[in-house]
């Protein structure tokens, strides 16, 4: 299974790409011992902030192309959100504003694994229920989706790896989500 995975934020040191490299260790341990991964870094794919006069100007960055086809190419994709402001990062909106350009159905019918990670008790509520009744809308299906509070005591950066059982639980049951053939 070819997995597409980002944290979908701009944060060099960033705790959702934590919680994403922590959940495809498990995921290849635990579900698909041959996963094919490949790992976007939204800092590689910066552009001008989407605007419709930038778009009949110049047309679509070739860097949304690029990330367009390569959720088109995979056969999954896991995402984890940072929430700014009870919404998905500016970071992430940007990219994704210039890929419904291309198609609104920007995720091509793929199953989606959504994830957050915040300092804070709320775990990403808010970021993963917009996401949840928005992705269907642009052609993805959520198969399953974990949010991880109060980081600081959720994740052993020495181990790499969740510390408390409910949280081990979550995961482990969203990524299995992904052992059910694609769609
Ligand atoms: C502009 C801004 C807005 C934020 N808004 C929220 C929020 O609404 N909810 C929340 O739980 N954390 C919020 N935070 C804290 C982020 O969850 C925290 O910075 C987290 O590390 C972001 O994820 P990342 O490290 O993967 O980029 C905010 C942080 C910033 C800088």
């Amino acid at each position: 299974m070819k997995i597409l995975a980002f944290a979908a934020t701009n944060s060099r040191n960033s705790i959702n790409r934590a919680l994403l490299d922590h959940a495809l260790s498990r995921f290849q341990k635990e579900v698909d011992v041959n996963a094919d991964i490949e790992i976007l870094d939204l800092n590689d794919f910066e552009m001008p902030i989407y605007s419709v006069d930038r778009e009949q100007d110049t047309g679509i960055p070739t860097a949304a192309k690029t990330f367009f086809e390569k959720i088109g190419s995979a056969d999954a994709v896991l995402v984890s959100f940072a929430e700014h402001n009870g919404f998905v990062t500016a970071a992430w909106k940007n990219i994704f504003d210039w890929m419904s350009r291309i198609d609104m159905k920007l995720w091509q019918n793929k199953p989606l694994i959504t994830m957050a990670a915040t300092p804070g008790p709320r775990a990403g509520a808010n970021v993963l229920q917009t996401q949840a009744m928005l992705t269907p809308h642009f052609g993805g299906e959520i198969r399953g989706s974990v949010g991880i509070g109060q980081w600081g005591d959720a994740f052993d950066p020495e181990t790499g790896s969740l510390t408390r059982d409910e949280d081990i639980r979550k995961l482990g049951d969203a990524l299995a989500a992904f052992a059910l053939e694609p769609a």
